[in-house]
């Protein structure tokens, strides 16, 4: 969800007002992710970079979060969204924990969308994590090294903070907002063969027809996975923004 802060600044507002109008483009996304027949959609709301940002934009960050779930939860709900929360949690203030892990229980059954919000999220901490893990339980006796060697990537994906999304972690299509053409530590492993869509507009400028055209242009790319196959549908669902 790149841009807020540059689309508030162009207009004379404080960064933050990017921000919020950036949090107002989320419900109508998930309504078009439904619409498009997407099965997941992760949005990527805060990076593991994101941090060293000015305590009071922090601030507002959490804040707009946890207005965001209080005032969706039901309707998510309602709407058989499950949510997720990919990223270092344990970083997260207490506040912010207080709202979330409620919600994400309370939607854990839901079969619909699969929505995921990235949060004190960086890929290459993933990708690590889950080789100290994977590396702890070698020690354990539970794996051996050889293991990797059988199942390889099937079986670090299983140590991934997007493992429970099962063939859904494996994304089809990242759209980045705000002209820069860059992954920025973003599902690195996930987007392997993901297509991209670079579009020019900041994100509170990003509407549901931005959403569906570059689906559509998704949809005319030719897939081959490095072999010489032949135009493949919306493999997985797994569109990310
Ligand atoms: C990137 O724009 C955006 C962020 C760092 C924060 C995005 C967060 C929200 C939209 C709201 C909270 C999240 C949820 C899930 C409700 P930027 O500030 O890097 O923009 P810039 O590149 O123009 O400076």
């Amino acid at each position: 969800m790149d841009g807020n802060g540059r689309w508030a600044q162009r207009r004379h507002h404080p960064r933050v007002f990017g921000h919020v109008r950036g949090a107002s483009r989320i419900k109508p996304v998930v309504r078009e992710a439904e619409r498009l027949g997407v099965k997941a959609l992760t949005l990527y709301a805060f990076s593991t970079e994101n941090w060293t940002r000015p305590e009071e934009e922090l601030g507002v960050l959490w804040k707009i979060l946890k207005k965001f779930l209080k005032r969706e939860a039901d309707e998510l709900d309602a709407r058989n969204v499950r949510l997720r929360v990919i990223g270092e949690l344990e970083r997260l203030g207490p506040d912010v924990r207080e709202v979330l892990d409620p919600v994400i229980a309370r939607l854990s059954k839901n079969t619909g969308l699969q929505l995921t919000f990235a949060v004190s999220y960086g890929s290459r901490r993933e990708i690590a994590r889950a080789a100290r893990l994977f590396a702890e339980d070698c020690v354990s006796g539970k794996r051996h090294p050889s293991d990797l060697q059988e199942r390889g990537d099937d079986l670090l994906e299983e140590y991934l903070w997007t493992a429970d999304l099962g063939e859904l972690a494996q994304v089809d299509l990242v759209i980045r907002t705000s002209g820069e053409k860059r992954i920025s530590n973003f599902l690195l492993w996930q987007a392997a063969y993901a297509e991209f869509v670079f579009l020019d507009l900041c994100w509170p400028d990003f509407s549901p027809q931005d959403f569906e055209q570059a689906v559509v242009e998704y949809s005319n790319r030719d897939r081959r996975f490095g072999g010489l196959g032949q135009k493949k549908e919306l493999k997985t669902g797994g569109i990310r923004a």
